[in-house]
């Protein structure tokens, strides 16, 4: 077991309610020309827009802003923001909503340092020399983006998503509050939910090393999103709910569950593809692929694994035979996602046929192999993206 790691996670959390007036202090001290970058206008309709602008007012500072950052962001929203802040001298970048705007907002800080268009940083054609600061207010509760270096950016050009990660890019100061995600649709709540539990398993579905103590916490986090996703759909404004769905998706990609491991992830390079060709949310695409991606590795040489998750996170009976319990495990897996959180079980079911699956395959796995949970190569991948439909 090789456990070496380095756990930096430097980000500053302001968790619950009322916490926004600190808001004005913490980015005073990264400047005085504020960039607010947010996405298609909920946080206007929710009324945070009207709080998040009067705070930096009563603070004295100038404010900018950027609006109508897409979900998958695209490459030619960022060229367009980093231009303003080359030309407005911008401090310090407000990324307020989901994964999308602060991804979004973390290449356009790199940007803002770079003679040239985004896409070369996100295909580290160039490299990421320097960030602006980065200030968050998350509004939805999945990507674990605004405790993380990380940012996937879309190029419908090329039907190319990309993940870039910098520790450049870590947020300085994110403000989770939860009630601020009480306006999250039951869809999207339900993508988010399906969102941190993939995380997860991609973290814990792993052959090469194994850590007790992060295990366990991982399956922590993973009881969590079950108990609390169905409760956050029934009734939108439970604190409890919202509070556990919020603190568990930063702590599901923060860097620590996955710290000493070494992984390569299966399920999001397939996802990406979907996304990267259909458009659809990231959640969704991860629902339909993860347990289709399970039923295909389970094996003899995987089988303890999904024993230890069915016995460990759905409580199944210990005493059954492993591959029984695994299976089952796969089985309550499906029902949670498509049954309690309702999401769509297959790809047809959102108009998405096989014309493309050769040539996502390929691009999910570089034309080679992901080395992940077990080794799949392009014709892996073809055969699970048919087993979605
Ligand atoms: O754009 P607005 O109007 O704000 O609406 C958004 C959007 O339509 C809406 N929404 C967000 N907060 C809301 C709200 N609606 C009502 N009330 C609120 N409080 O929800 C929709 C989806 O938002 P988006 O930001 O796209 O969702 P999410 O947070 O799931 O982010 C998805 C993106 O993050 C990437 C995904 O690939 C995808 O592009 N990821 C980022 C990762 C990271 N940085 O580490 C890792 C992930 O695996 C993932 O790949
Ligand atoms: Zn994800």
């Amino acid at each position: 077991m090789n456990t070496n790691f380095i756990y930096d996670i430097p980000t500053k959390v302001y968790f619950g309610e009322n916490q926004l007036s600190h808001l004005g202090e913490e980015l005073k001290k990264c400047g005085n020309r504020v960039l607010l970058t947010y996405g298609g206008g909920s946080i206007k309709k929710n009324g945070l827009y009207d709080k998040v602008a009067q705070e930096i007012q009563k603070a004295g500072l100038t404010l900018f802003e950027f609006s109508g950052i897409e979900p998958n962001p695209r490459h030619t929203s960022i060229n367009a923001a980093a231009e303003i802040c080359k030309k407005e001298n911008i401090d310090v970048l407000l990324a307020v909503g989901g994964g999308s705007t602060i991804d979004a907002t973390k290449v356009i800080g790199a940007t803002a340092y770079y003679d040239g268009d985004c896409w070369d940083l996100v295909t580290q054609k160039s490299p990421i020399t320097n960030c602006l600061p980065i200030v968050t207010i998350l509004t939805l509760s999945a990507t674990g983006s605004e405790m993380n270096g990380t940012a996937v950016i879309s190029n419908l050009e090329t039907n190319d998503k990309k993940g870039i990660k910098s520790s450049k890019m870590l947020p300085k100061v994110s403000f989770l509050d939860p009630t601020n995600t009480y306006t999250v649709n039951a869809y999207q709540t339900a993508c988010g939910s399906a969102d941190i539990l993939s995380h997860l398993f991609e973290i814990y579905f792993n052959q090469k090393e194994e850590m007790y103590m992060l295990d366990t916490m991982t399956e922590g986090l993973m009881k969590t999103v079950l108990k609390y996703a169905p409760v956050a759909l029934k009734e939108p404004n439970n604190y409890e709910a919202r509070a556990n769905l919020m603190w568990v998706s930063s702590w599901a990609l923060n860097g620590f569950v996955r710290c000493g491991k070494t992984q390569e992830w299966s399920c999001h390079a397939m996802e990406h593809q979907l996304s990267a060709y259909y458009d659809i949310t990231h959640g969704l695409g991860l629902a339909i692929l993860t347990p289709r991606w399970m039923e295909y590795v389970l094996d003899e040489t995987t089988v303890s694994k999904f024993y230890q998750f069915g016995t460990n996170v759905f409580e199944i009976d210990k005493n059954l035979p492993q591959m029984e319990v695994a299976k089952k495990a796969i089985e309550m897996l499906s029902d949670f996602l498509f049954n309690q959180l309702g999401l769509n079980r297959t790809l047809s079911q959102i108009d998405i046929d096989n014309s493309n699956f050769k040539i996502m395959a390929q691009k999910a796995c570089r034309g080679d192999v992901i080395q992940g949970f077990k080794s799949l190569y392009t014709e892996d991948i073809q055969k699970i993206f048919e087993m979605c439909l």
